[in-house]
């Protein structure tokens, strides 16, 4: 994208009003005085502080500089009434740019003003230029104006102010920054869809702390870039996510989240693949379904967002549509990432007593999945299948429907494994094929429960944690396969044809 050219189109084009709205000032006002010197124009910027003041671009040291005019070069004016008063007087076609003037929309003569100087572009040629993080215009003067979005980095850039950042800090330190290749693909990945300012910043916090990229930089790049954008809420950012290690079984899934890594973090790369979209985990309680969204995320070095449907509902009461579209708005700035729906039956029942909301929220969502062409891969999951609207388990809506069933013997010796380990005891103490024959219908949840039971009565007993406190914890708990049983039974029924094994 060439932000001069697409200004110029804009200019040229006669708006009377121009918005734009960003947090780099610097950059709009210079491009802006670029502009006009181009179209033969002069230049004004407005502020609060330093008054309304003729200004221009000097090529020489790519600087915005005062300009002397005749008409100007009395006491510049502050007040922004004034200011416009004299806007409006002045004979000089041209820029004039005005920022954070926002703040003063409340006020009738200001609206007024603007309007009668937007009515008289086509006779007197000047352009307002509104700048400032968020413009919301008067519906009086509103349909007068057009918005202009400076460009963002692409990875090309971004790269090229990493490696920026890092020869000042070789040469602050008198040693180069350490980088992993893998890290830094991912750092700058993840640094898409910021400004030009915010990713140096992010930059060189990320070199600052060690004089290293390494994969420990991007929870924090992540949630930073979070903070930023994503403060209303709507989606929230998860800092933990897991990894394949900390899942057990699920052999086939994550197989078919390996073939897609590289797909979805470096899409340029793959360009001739479409990228995938989201899976469905369908299955019984405590199979590990959220820890395995969690886990996609965390392989795939891409922030955790999560979409509670909950939260939609109540944010703003009435206001569910325009929210859904807000959070998958931010999901797309936070593109590549995960976007995790934890039990969407629950935000999408098929009943319809909500007066329609939740059926369109859902095609709301089936609309955005369609026809978003970033990388966004939702993973959502479901315990309850009797109540998944048909549409969204129809084929070519997800990739796939994976079914999470109870865990087999080989799996369950698996999560066992990770389980002790995870408490920091060694596994070559332990009989895993006999806990696992005696476990037999356990969920992933029911083992864990298991292991943390049987390492209190270790703990009571002052001796190490063995088989037996295990075996004694697994005596005591009727699993889910017994409490469950007809539940579990037409779960698996329905999961036949539609879905594919997990594991
Ligand atoms: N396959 C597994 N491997 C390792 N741990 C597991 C596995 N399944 C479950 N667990 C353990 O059980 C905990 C609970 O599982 P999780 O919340 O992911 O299940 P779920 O399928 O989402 O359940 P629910 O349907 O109740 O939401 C996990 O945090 C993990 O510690
Ligand atoms: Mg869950």
């Amino acid at each position: 994208m060439n932000d001069m050219h697409d200004l110029e189109v804009i200019l040229r084009s006669h708006f009377p009003i121009i918005t734009i709205e960003s947090h780099e000032e610097r950059r709009a006002t210079e491009l802006l005085a670029r502009a006009a010197a181009k179209l033969g124009q002069c230049f004004h910027l407005w502020t609060i502080t330093d008054g309304l003041r003729p200004h221009k671009y000097n090529s020489d040291t790519l600087e915005l500089v005062d300009a002397d005019t005749e008409e100007f070069n009395t006491e510049p004016e502050h007040d922004p009434i004034k200011a416009l008063r004299k806007i409006k007087a002045s004979t000089q076609p041209g820029i004039y740019a005005l920022l954070d003037f926002h703040d003063h929309f409340d006020d009738a003569v200001i609206v007024r003003l603007i309007k009668e100087i937007a009515q008289d572009h086509n006779i007197e040629g000047k352009t307002l230029v509104l700048i400032s993080h968020e413009i919301q215009l008067p519906a009086q003067i509103a349909h007068f104006s057009a918005s202009f979005d400076l460009s963002l980095p692409d990875k090309d850039k971004i790269k090229q102010l990493l490696m920026d950042e890092a020869k000042v800090w070789a040469l602050k330190n008198g040693n180069n920054v350490k980088a992993d290749p893998e890290a830094m693909e991912l750092l700058i990945t993840n640094l898409v869809g910021l400004t030009v300012s915010d990713t140096k910043r992010f930059l060189r916090s990320a070199i600052h702390n060690d004089g290293a990229i390494t994969h420990d930089d991007l929870p924090d790049i992540q949630k930073a870039k979070y903070d930023l954008i994503g403060q209303d809420g709507l989606v929230s950012f998860e800092y933990d996510t897991a990894k394949f290690s900390d899942v057990g079984g699920m052999k086939q899934l994550k197989q078919w989240l390996d073939r897609r890594k590289a797909l979805f973090t470096s899409p340029e790369q793959s360009n001739t693949l479409d990228a995938p979209k989201g899976i469905l985990l369908v299955g019984v309680q405590g199979g590990g379904k959220s820890l395995t969204a969690k886990a996609v995320a965390g392989v795939w070095g891409v922030p955790l967002l999560r979409l509670d449907f909950g939260v939609l509902y109540n944010k703003f009461f009435g206001e569910t549509e325009k929210n859904i579209r807000k959070a998958l708005k931010l999901a797309e700035v936070m593109a590549p990432c995960v976007l995790w729906i934890d039990e969407i039956e629950k935000g999408i029942a098929t009943g319809d007593y909500d007066s329609g909301t939740s059926k369109r929220l859902l095609g709301t969502l089936l609309t955005w999945m369609a026809e978003s062409n970033k990388h966004v891969f939702i993973v959502a999951t479901a315990n309850d299948i009797q109540a998944l609207p048909p549409e969204l388990i129809r084929k070519g809506r997800l990739d796939e429907i994976f079914f999470v069933d109870l865990p087999n013997n080989e799996t369950r010796q698996e999560i066992f494994r990770i389980h002790i380990n995870k408490r920091q005891h060694d596994t070559n103490n332990f009989d895993l094929g006999l806990l696992a024959d005696h476990s037999d219908g356990f969920s992933g949840a029911e083992i864990e429960q298991a292991i943390v039971g049987a390492c209190y009565s270790a703990v009571a007993e002052e001796i190490s944690l063995n088989s037996n406190h295990v075996l004694e914890e697994i005596g005591r708990t009727k699993p889910l396969s017994i409490v469950m049983q007809e539940k579990i039974s037409s779960l698996r029924a329905w999961a036949k044809n539609r879905t594919v094994p997990a594991d």
